[in-house]
């Protein structure tokens, strides 16, 4: 069977020293930050069609109905059944970039999101599919004890700006932060 490639994206937020957690959740509290950036994005899809999110069993996502128009799959190599807050369990992230190429989804399904946490951002952005990350430049220093993977940026280009998202620096609980979006410009 041949299978269509759809776009695969990274959405994360980092701080200054490209942390991205502590003790298992965020290091912030932004909601804002959180509701236009990751939710909106994940979001958004042609009519009739949805979006897949995919996390490792580590990164909070409290329950779908928080990322609208997705289903949401989570990797874990020892669960046995798929967890309340997602639609599917994969053992691998490769199954479950499958599961958006392959029937029933493949019809339905438009973008790939990767949402978290480590090693998922890390093999995703090895993937020929991966043509934009997502980043939010959260200004500021906070105590981390996960960082986002280093990544190719003379492949990954950031771009000046990008349509939907504000190009102007945000602030929210006092903490600065741009949306920053990087385009992959070879393979
Ligand atoms: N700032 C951000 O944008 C952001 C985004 C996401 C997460 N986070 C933070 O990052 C931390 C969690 O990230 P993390 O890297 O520690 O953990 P994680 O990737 O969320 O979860 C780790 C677990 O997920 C499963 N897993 C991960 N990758 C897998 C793969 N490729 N195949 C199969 N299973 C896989 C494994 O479960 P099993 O052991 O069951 O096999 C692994 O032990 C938290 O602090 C979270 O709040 C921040």
């Amino acid at each position: 069977m041949t299978m269509e490639p759809k776009p695969l994206r990274i959405i994360a937020a980092a701080d200054s020293n490209m942390g991205i957690g502590i003790c298992g959740n965020l290091p912030w509290h932004l909601p804002n930050e959180y509701k236009y950036f990751l939710s909106k994005m994940t979001s958004v899809s042609a009519a009739g069609k949805k979006n897949l999110v995919i996390w490792g069993k580590g990164s909070a996502i409290k329950d779908c109905s928080s990322l609208p128009n997705c289903y949401g799959v989570v990797l874990s190599r020892t669960l046995s059944s798929v967890p309340k807050n997602a639609n599917y369990l994969c053992r691998d992230l490769l199954s479950a970039i499958d599961l958006a190429l392959l029937p029933p989804l493949s019809e339905e399904i438009e973008t790939i999101w990767v949402i978290g946490g480590v090693k998922p951002f890390e093999e995703a952005m090895k993937h020929p599919a991966c043509d934009r990350i997502y980043l939010t430049n959260i200004m500021a220093t906070f105590n981390t004890d996960t960082f986002f993977p280093e990544f190719d940026r003379d492949a990954f280009k950031l771009l000046d700006e990008f349509p939907e998202v504000p190009s102007e620096i945000q602030e929210e609980n006092g903490i600065r932060y741009k949306f920053q979006v990087f385009q992959r410009v070879c393979k």
